[in-house]
């Protein structure tokens, strides 16, 4: 625990791209963790035996939801955190993704379509907490932010809007439209320069204020040959 989904029903808004951040940072700090990608696409899978080329962890690819249940439920048991990458079609497994979370995070970019997007998925959430009888928080995450756009300031007002409307929430840290970001589908690692290396540092941090991920603690890390 704790188990820490991605999604959201609309597709090309950052999930993969979210995913790889998270588990990116998580390796570099030798957490004991365990990243499933539930996407048929595979993306996350095909960058982690492509171009991946940090510490070595643990991934699981399973594409079938009636599995994906049995998987989460087992990789809960026995690792820290797992993470877990989900379609944006296939909203069975994200469902499912959904129903063992601790938390739920919903990216977005600065499209209307993402927009409803995010409703939709922060909907789905809270019914499946319905029938689960818990809590399952969600967040928002602001992707490929061109802050200082008046789209930007639209999505803002959105978002406020859902935000009394349907109590949708949000993170403070948002990652800006930005190449390093784009390349670390190729190149397999996390920027080491510019504006992108001070973002992730604060999503990790605001992930950890928000017990989102638990500390990066030494008694959290896997052992050498775990
Ligand atoms: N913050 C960003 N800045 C620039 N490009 C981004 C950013 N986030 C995602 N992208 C690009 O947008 C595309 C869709 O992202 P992806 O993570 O694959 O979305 P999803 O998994 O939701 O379908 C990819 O080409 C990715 O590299
Ligand atoms: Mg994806």
């Amino acid at each position: 625990m704790p188990v820490i989904s991605i999604a959201s029903t609309k597709g090309g808004v950052g999930k993969t791209t979210l995913s790889r951040i998270l588990v990116a940072s998580l390796a570099s700090e030798s957490a004991d963790f365990v990243a499933i990608d539930a996407d048929p696409n595979d993306a996350l899978s095909r960058w982690r035996s492509k171009f991946y080329s940090g510490p070595d962890f643990d991934l699981v690819r399973e594409p079938d939801h009636d599995r994906l249940a049995h998987l989460i439920h087992e990789r809960a048991q026995s690792r820290e955190i797992v993470i877990v990458d989900t379609a944006g079609f296939n909203n069975q497994s994200a469902t499912i993704a959904m129903t063992f979370s601790d938390s739920v995070l919903i990216p977005i970019m600065a499209d209307e379509a993402d927009m409803e997007g995010a409703e939709k998925t922060w909907q789905r959430c809270r019914g499946v907490a319905l029938g689960a009888r818990r809590e399952i928080p969600a967040w928002v995450v602001m992707n490929s932010v061109k802050k200082t756009s008046q789209i930007h300031q639209h999505v803002l007002g959105e978002l406020q809007r859902l935000a009394e409307e349907v109590g949708l929430r949000w993170l403070d840290t948002k990652l800006s439209n930005l190449v390093a970001y784009n390349e670390i589908s190729w190149s397999g690692s996390l920027p080491d320069r510019g504006p992108a290396v001070q973002e992730i540092r604060h999503f990790m941090d605001e992930l950890r204020r928000r017990s989102i991920l638990p500390p990066a603690t030494a008694a959290s890390r896997k052992t050498p040959n775990a």
